[in-house]
């Protein structure tokens, strides 16, 4: 089997607090952050709200698979979009850079979240935001549990403490 490396990949949904997590553990352990979205955005040099509209969801997808294809496999703080575990290979390649972690909160604390973060989030633009939220929640549930080695409760924890407990158990 190959060895695992040695970053740490965040999971889970929007909202959740994978880039405010991110940012921590990278403070706390000086290692250099990678955020898919980040790097998708960079690439094609547009937010990734512009990509969907202009492209669309699968485009996007491919754009993801390859912005992870291009992270390193050392130490590193790897940031992913809420929709990163919907390709399976995505998951091997998440696991192959090392632990992953699964950063979860309750429907309304992620809804609350994305209401007031500022940020355009495509696939909630719907008549029912709320209710969108609420079904892919309950279809990514399994597929962040299965991919994740840890999963960490943002709802309780506030970032820098999810952070610590982080490194406390990877490192
Ligand atoms: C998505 C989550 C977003 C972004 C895109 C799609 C998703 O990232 O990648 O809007 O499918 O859940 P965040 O999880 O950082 O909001």
């Amino acid at each position: 089997m190959t060895e695992r490396g040695r970053a740490i990949v965040l999971i889970g949904f929007m909202g959740a607090g994978k880039t405010t997590v991110g940012r921590e553990l990278a403070l706390l352990t000086k290692w250099p952050l990678y955020d898919t979205d980040d790097t998708i955005s960079a690439r094609y040099g547009m937010p990734i709200a512009d990509f969907f509209d202009s492209r669309g969801e699968e485009t996007f997808r491919d754009a993801e698979r390859d912005a992870l294809a291009t992270i390193p496999r050392h130490r590193a703080i790897v940031a992913t979009g809420g929709g990163i575990v919907l390709r399976p290979e995505n998951i091997a390649t998440l696991r192959a850079l090392g632990p992953v972690i699964y950063l979860e909160a309750d429907e309304s604390t992620l809804f609350a979240r994305v209401a007031s973060g500022g940020e355009r989030r495509p696939l909630l633009e719907t008549e029912d935001p709320r209710a969108t939220l609420a079904h892919l929640l309950r279809a990514r549930e399994p597929l962040y549990r299965a991919a994740a080695d840890l999963s960490v409760d943002t709802t309780r924890f506030r970032p820098a403490e999810a952070a610590q407990a982080i490194v406390r158990h990877v490192g």
